[in-house]
Parts: structure tokens; sequence; C-alpha cells
């Protein structure tokens, strides 16, 4: 089983992915960041997950707000105001360690070099901290998935070609594109790729256990917002990063490529570059996931809502 330390911050694909990862992996621990909501929503929803799953994962909270500039948007409006759809879900029992998310980043990584898989899910902002407290991060760390950016520039925020996590701390994702060596890429447009059919769907939450039970209502408000933005199908970004970090062979087709981070631009801030032709002679750090083996991903996800039963 791999061993995973996940950044995330919940938010319902978040919620999906770290269904998948305490059902198909071993969790070290949980650090959280600001992005989909504040922190404080964040870092309860993580609670109430672990909670959800009977685990004692530790949770760690990280930074508040992004490293330079103050965000202008959040996604309150996909994940809910509460970050798990405004359901009202009971205040967790699981504690919050006091340790910061960067640090334990760093301290976890020493513990367990060359073991463990970083799966990044939400703005950058503890990773890039953890980066410049320790820049030899990467060489203590097996393998870094990161769910952001837009290949070809088909964002999903109010900078049209950003993605929300790289939008949201376009100076993070700079400092961790240029820090990391070697990582995957799942980016937003992958994501619209691999949506599943929506009775499908249904069907698992129908016939999974507590977790589709739980994860039906969390989903309500973000599925309403897809369903009025056009979009047709069920799409969880940050459970297709989580696969990848599981299961690499699930990857089907991808490619290394230069990635950097727009910091400035009228109308692209945040916008992900993607050196498809390599004219920049820079180091192709990014593995660019284009395509994944979508019967396998949907039964990483069946089984992580108790559902494997269902077809
Ligand atoms: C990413 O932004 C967040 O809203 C999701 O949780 C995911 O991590 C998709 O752009
Ligand atoms: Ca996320």
């Amino acid at each position: 089983k791999p061993l995973l330390l996940i950044d995330t911050d919940p938010g319902v694909d978040d919620a999906l992915a770290i269904l998948m990862a305490h059902e198909h992996a071993d969790v070290l621990g949980l650090s959280i960041a600001a992005g989909n909501v504040g922190l404080s929503h964040t870092v309860r929803n993580a609670r109430t997950l672990v909670d959800l799953v009977g685990a004692s994962t530790p949770v760690f909270a990280g930074c508040p707000a992004p490293l330079v500039r103050l965000p202008e948007e959040d996604a309150a409006f996909v994940h809910g105001r509460d970050g798990l759809g405004d359901v009202g879900f009971p205040e967790p029992g699981s504690r919050i360690d006091d340790e910061h998310a960067a640090l334990a980043l760093l301290r976890l990584t020493r513990e367990h070099p060359g073991e463990i898989t970083l799966v990044a899910l939400a703005p950058l902002t503890n990773l890039a901290l953890a980066l410049k407290l320790d820049p030899s991060l990467p060489q203590r760390v097996k393998r870094l998935v990161v769910m952001g950016g837009a290949v070809t520039g088909h964002g999903n925020t109010g900078r049209v070609p950003a993605e929300f996590n790289v939008g949201f701390d376009p100076e993070a994702a700079h400092v961790v594109f240029e820090g990391f060596p070697e990582f995957d890429l799942v980016d937003w447009e992958l994501t619209l790729r691999h949506a599943f059919d929506e009775a499908d769907f249904d069907q698992w939450l129908a016939q999974g256990d507590r977790r589709a039970a739980f994860f039906g209502r969390a989903f309500q408000v973000a599925r309403e917002t897809n369903r009025r933005s056009g979009r047709r199908g069920i799409i969880a970004a940050d459970a297709l990063a989580m696969a990848v970090a599981i299961d690499p062979s699930v990857v089907v087709r991808s490619e290394r490529r230069h990635v950097g981070v727009e910091l400035d631009g009228r109308l692209t801030r945040g916008a992900t570059v993607v050196d498809w032709q390599g004219r920049l002679k820079r180091p192709a750090q990014a593995n660019v996931v284009l395509e994944l083996d979508q019967p396998r991903f949907a039964a990483m996800v069946r089984r992580a809502l108790g559902a494997d039963g269902a077809a």
C-alpha cells in the first residue's frame, strides 16, 4: 500500500479523495490549506472525514491565506459556505494536532525518507512554505502528485485560463513547480474528460455504505452548481489526483513538459503555461497526465463509497 501525506482544503472533491485514500492506502496525515473555503472550515471538514472513516489520521492546520496577495475568490459557490454542502454535519470529535502543516510535512518526510507520496489537492501554500524552510524536501519524497492548472487554458476561475488551486495562490504554485524536479500534474481539463455518468454514480450512492450516504449529502450543492453551469456528469478533480497517487498505473497517457505559472498578467495571473514544444529549454519537471483508465478510476471510487457490488 502507498504511504500518503495529503495537503487538502476540503471541499467535496477533496472529501471523496480522502475517502479513497483511507480505503486504498496508508494515510500519514492531512495537512490543511485555506482555499475552497476558509481554514477554520477546511480544518473542521478534515476532522469530520477522519471521524467518518474511523481513523486516527492526524490533522495539521496550515496557512490561513496565500503567500503574497489576498485571494480574489473562494469556491463556496461550489462546495457550500462551510465547504461540505452546508448540510450541518455535527461538530467532529477528532482533534487538531498542534504542529503547523508545513512543519509536519518536513518532519514526516524526515521520519519516512523516500517513502511518502505527497498528494496536493489544494492551493500550494503549505508546500511552498515547507520548501522555503527546507529546499531539500523533494529529495525525501517518493512522489508528488498535484491537482492543479489548466494545461490548455480552459480554467475554472474568474481569470479565464487559471484553475482554482493555482489561481488562488500563484506564487506558491510557482515555488513548488520550480522547487520539485519531478511531479505528476492532474489538471482541471483532465477532470472534465473523466466525468462519471450521473445514473451510475447515483447507483453507487444508493448501494454504498455510510460513506456514500455522507458524500451524497455533502455533494448536493456542487452537483447543482455543475448542472447550472451546463456540465454533464459527475466531476471530482481531487479524486483523479488521488487515483494517480494511489496507483500510478491508472495513467494511460501523459507527457513530460516544463510547466510554469503566470504571476502577472492582466487577464492571466494564475495560469499554468505548459511548454508543449520545449521552446523555453527548461527542465520538463511535470508529468502532465492526459488520460486515465476510466473503469479502474471508477472502481477505486466505488470501493471508497462502500459500493463495491455496484456496476
Ligand atoms: C480544485 O479546486 C477546488 O475547488 C477543488 O477542490 C480542486 O482541488 C479544482 O480546480
Ligand atoms: Ca481541493
